[in-house]
C-alpha cells in the first residue's frame, strides 16, 4: 500500500441531509439519505478529516399543521411527539450526526428572522399582489403551464389546486437567473449526478424564473415563523427550512463556527427536492452574499415495484421492522449496496435476502468462519507471525485490496459509496479465491508449516483491511469481526496498511456466524398494517377456483399509450393500450385516482380476453386490474420492465 495515495483529498467535511417533515413516520427513503450521510461522515472521520454531520426535522408549514389538526393537538406538541420517531430511528441505526436541528428551536427561528430582515432591508424582499393557482400538496404557487392541464379542463378541477388572490412578500429570485446558469456551468461538481445538473440547467434555460413568494398570510396558515417586518404573515416553509443548513452552524449567532463549516461540502437530497436545493437555495445564498455549497447530490427513489413508496399507497417499508428482523448493520449495508447513488432502486424482501445471503452470509461471513476454523484446527487458535505479511504469490489479492482502498479514497470526493462497496466486496471475493488456490487444508498436511502460516496470515490481514474499509457501513458487525481477529476497536487508518496488525499471541475467538444465512421471504414489510395474505386452504368449496378455471382468464401486461377523460363523466378514462401483438381501447373507472398524464407510459395488467363492452358509447376491449381499499385505488403493475403482452400466471 502506498500511504501517500491514501491521503484524503479534502481537509474538512460538512454533510447535511434534508430535514424531514414531522407529519409522517420515518420510512426507508428517509433512512437511506441519513445512512448515506452517516457512512460518508464515518469514512471522513476514519481518514482523520474534521467532519460535521447535520440532520434534523422540518416542523413548520401546512402539512404539519394539517397532521396536528388531524391528531387534535397543537402543532408544536405534534412535532414534539413525532420528532422522537426520527431520533430513535437514528439511534437504532447507529447514526453519528453531530447536530440535530428542529426548525421550531429559537436558535433557528431567530436566525431566520434576522435573515428575512436583512433581505427586506436590502430590497431583496418586496411586497406585491398575487393572483393565481396554488398547489396545497406542495405548498407552492403554480402556473397553468406547470400544471399541464388538458384543453377544456380548469386547474380548479385538479385535486389540491385552488385559486388564490392575496398580497404577499416575494424574494427577487429572478434577478439571479443568469448568475446561477453561469455558476452551474462553471462548477460541474455543484449538482450531481450529471443528468440532474442538466435537468436544473434545462429548467433555468427554458422556463421563466419568477420571484419566489416567501410569505403566507396568517389567515390561511398560522404555523410558521413570523415575518419580522409584517406580523400578519409567516415565512414560507421552504424558505425557512433551507436556512437550517446555515442557522444550525451559527449563522448570525456564532460566526467563528459558521466560518469553520460553511460552505457545506455535500448536501444530500432526494430527486424530488432538486429545484428547491439547486435553484432557490443557491440564489438565497447569493443574495445573502454567502458561498455556495460544493455539491448537492440528488439520489433516486426507493420504489415498490414501479411505484414510489408513499403513505397513501400503504407500501412504505418500515425501517424499524427491517432492523428488528435483520439487524441495523445488514440494513445499512443493503441500502448502500443495492442502490446506485443517483438512480432509483426497487425494494423487495427477496432482493434483501439475495443481497444479504450472497455478500454478507456467503462471501464475508463464511470467510471469517473458515479462517477462524482453520486457525483453530491447524494452529491452535493463534495466527503465527510470518516473515512476510503479504504472500508474494497473491498478486491478484494485493491488486484487489489496492483497488478497494483507492475506491474508498475516491469516494471522499465522488461520494459514490455504492461503487466503493463493490470494490471492497471484490477484494473479499479475492481473499476467498486466494484460499481456494493456496488450499491451506493441503498445506496443513506438509511438514513445512511456513506456507500454511503465510496463507492464513495473508488472508486474515487482507480480511482485516476489508473489515476496516467496511467499518463505516457496518460499524457494529465490523467491530465484532475485528474482535474475532484479536484487534482492538475502533479501527484507524493504520488498519488499512499491508503490515501485519493481528497479534500472533492472541487466541482468535470463534463464536457464532457473523451473518447467519436467511431464508428468502416473500412477505412485504410495510408501514400501515396491511393484513397478511390469507392462507390457501386446499379444500374445494364455491370460493375456490381450480387452476384450469384461473387459466381461462388471459392476464397480460400492457403499456398505456394514451389516456384521456371520457366526456361528460368524472370517473372514466379512455386508454389506448399496447398489448404487444395489438392495440386496444379500454375504458376504466379510475379518473378519481389517476390523472391521464400519470398513466401514459406505464405498464399495467389487463384481462385481455374479457368480453367487449360498450361504455358511454366507447367499445372497451379488456379490463385493467387495480386494488382498492379505504377509498384508495391503485393499479396492479409488475415488478420490473417486461414487454407489453407478457402473459401473467
Ligand atoms: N422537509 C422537506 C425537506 C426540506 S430540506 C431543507 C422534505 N421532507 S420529506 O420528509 O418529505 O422528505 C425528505 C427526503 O426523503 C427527501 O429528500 C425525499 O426525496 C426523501 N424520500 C422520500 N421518499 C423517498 C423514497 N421513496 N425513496 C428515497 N427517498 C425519498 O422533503
Amino acid at each position: 500500500m502506498n500511504s501517500i495515495r491514501l491521503r484524503p483529498p479534502v481537509d474538512r467535511f460538512y454533510v447535511t441531509t434534508p430535514i424531514y417533515y414531522v407529519n409522517d413516520r420515518p420510512h426507508i427513503g428517509h433512512a437511506y439519505t441519513t445512512v448515506i450521510a452517516d457512512v460518508l461522515a464515518r469514512y471522513h472521520r476514519l481518514f482523520g478529516v474534521p467532519t460535521f454531520f447535520l440532520t434534523g426535522t422540518d416542523e413548520h408549514g401546512q402539512k404539519v399543521q394539517q397532521a396536528a389538526r388531524a391528531a387534535g393537538i397543537p402543532p408544536k406538541d405534534h412535532a414534539d411527539r413525532t420528532v422522537v420517531r426520527f431520533q430513535e430511528l437514528w439511534r437504532t441505526l447507529g447514526i453519528t450526526h453531530d447536530d440535530f436541528i428542529r426548525t421550531t428551536e429559537p436558535r433557528h427561528t431567530t436566525a431566520v428572522q434576522a435573515v428575512l430582515q436583512e433581505l427586506y432591508d436590502r430590497g431583496e424582499i418586496y411586497r406585491a399582489e398575487y393572483d393565481g393557482w396554488y398547489d396545497i400538496t406542495s405548498e407552492t404557487f403554480v402556473s397553468e403551464r406547470d400544471l399541464a392541464v388538458p384543453d377544456g379542463v380548469s386547474p380548479a378541477d385538479l385535486p389540491g389546486i385552488i385559486r388564490i388572490r392575496e398580497a404577499n412578500y416575494f424574494f427577487r429570485m429572478s434577478t439571479y437567473r443568469d448568475w446561477l446558469v453561469e455558476y452551474i456551468e462553471a462548477h460541474p461538481e455543484l449538482i450531481r449526478p450529471e443528468f440532474r445538473r442538466n435537468e436544473t440547467l434545462g429548467f433555468l434555460r427554458t422556463k421563466e424564473l419568477g420571484d419566489l413568494c416567501i410569505s403566507r398570510p396568517k389567515s390561511r396558515l398560522e404555523w410558521g415563523i413570523e415575518l419580522p417586518f409584517d406580523r400578519d404573515y409567516v415565512c414560507y416553509v421552504w424558505f425557512d427550512a433551507l436556512l437550517n443548513y446555515i442557522t444550525s452552524i451559527g449563522h448570525t449567532r456564532d460566526e467563528a463556527m459558521f466560518a469553520r463549516w460553511w460552505p457545506a461540502s455535500l448536501q444530500l437530497i432526494g430527486k424530488d427536492i432538486l429545484t428547491t436545493h439547486t435553484v432557490y437555495w443557491p440564489t438565497m445564498l447569493k443574495a445573502l452574499g454567502l458561498p455556495i455549497p460544493r455539491t448537492v447530490f440528488a439520489h433516486g427513489w426507493w420504489l415498490m415495484g414501479d411505484a414510489k413508496m408513499s403513505k397513501s399507497l400503504g407500501n412504505v417499508v418500515d425501517p424499524l421492522d427491517m432492523i428488528g428482523r435483520y439487524g441495523a448493520d445488514a440494513f445499512r449495508y443493503f441500502l448502500v449496496a443495492e442502490m446506485t447513488l443517483g438512480q432509483d432502486a426497487a425494494f423487495s424482501d427477496a432482493a434483501f435476502a439475495r443481497r444479504y445471503n450472497s455478500d454478507l452470509a456467503n462471501d464475508l461471513g463464511n470467510l471469517l468462519s473458515r479462517l477462524l476454523t482453520m486457525t483453530t484446527r491447524y494452529c491452535g487458535g493463534r495466527l503465527p507471525a510470518t516473515a512476510r505479511s503479504v504472500d508474494a504469490a497473491s498478486g491478484e489479492l494485493a491488486a484487489a485490496l489496492d483497488t478497494a482502498r483507492q475506491a474508498v479514497v475516491s469516494m471522499l470526493t465522488t461520494y459514490r459509496v455504492d461503487e466503493a462497496v463493490v470494490a471492497i466486496l471484490a477484494a473479499v471475493r479475492a481473499i476467498n479465491r486466494y484460499l481456494e488456490v493456496r488450499a491451506p487444508w493441503h498445506q496443513a498436511k506438509a511438514d513445512d508449516r511456513v506456507p500454511l502460516h503465510v496463507t492464513l496470515r495473508t488472508a486474515a490481514e487482507a480480511l482485516r483491511v476489508c473489515a476496516t474499509l467496511l467499518h463505516p457501513v457496518m460499524p457494529v458487525k465490523m467491530d465484532e469481526l475485528r474482535t474475532a481477529l484479536g484487534l482492538a476497536s475502533p479501527p484507524s487508518i493504520v488498519d488499512l496498511a499491508d503490515e501485519p496488525r493481528i497479534p500472533p499471541d492472541m487466541p482468535l475467538k470463534l463464536s457464532g456466524p457473523l451473518f447467519p444465512r436467511m431464508e428468502p421471504t416473500i412477505e412485504l414489510t410495510t408501514v400501515g398494517g396491511r393484513p397478511p395474505p390469507p392462507k390457501v386452504i386446499a379444500t374445494r368449496n364455491k370460493d375456490v377456483v381450480s387452476i384450469e378455471e384461473f387459466r381461462r382468464s388471459e392476464l397480460r401486461t400492457a403499456r398505456v399509450l394514451t389516456a384521456e377523460p371520457v366526456p361528460n363523466t368524472s370517473k372514466l378514462l379512455k386508454l389506448e393500450i399496447d398489448l404487444g401483438s395489438e392495440r386496444r381501447t379500454i375504458v376504466a373507472g379510475i379518473a378519481h385516482h389517476y390523472r391521464p398524464e400519470e398513466l401514459v407510459g406505464r405498464t399495467i395488467v389487463v384481462i385481455a380476453n374479457l368480453v367487449a363492452a360498450k361504455i358511454r358509447g366507447i367499445e372497451s376491449h379488456g379490463m385493467l386490474l387495480a386494488a382498492s381499499a379505504r377509498g384508495q385505488l391503485r393499479l396492479v403493475t409488475v415488478d420490473g420492465d417486461l414487454p407489453p403482452g407478457s402473459p401473467i400466471g
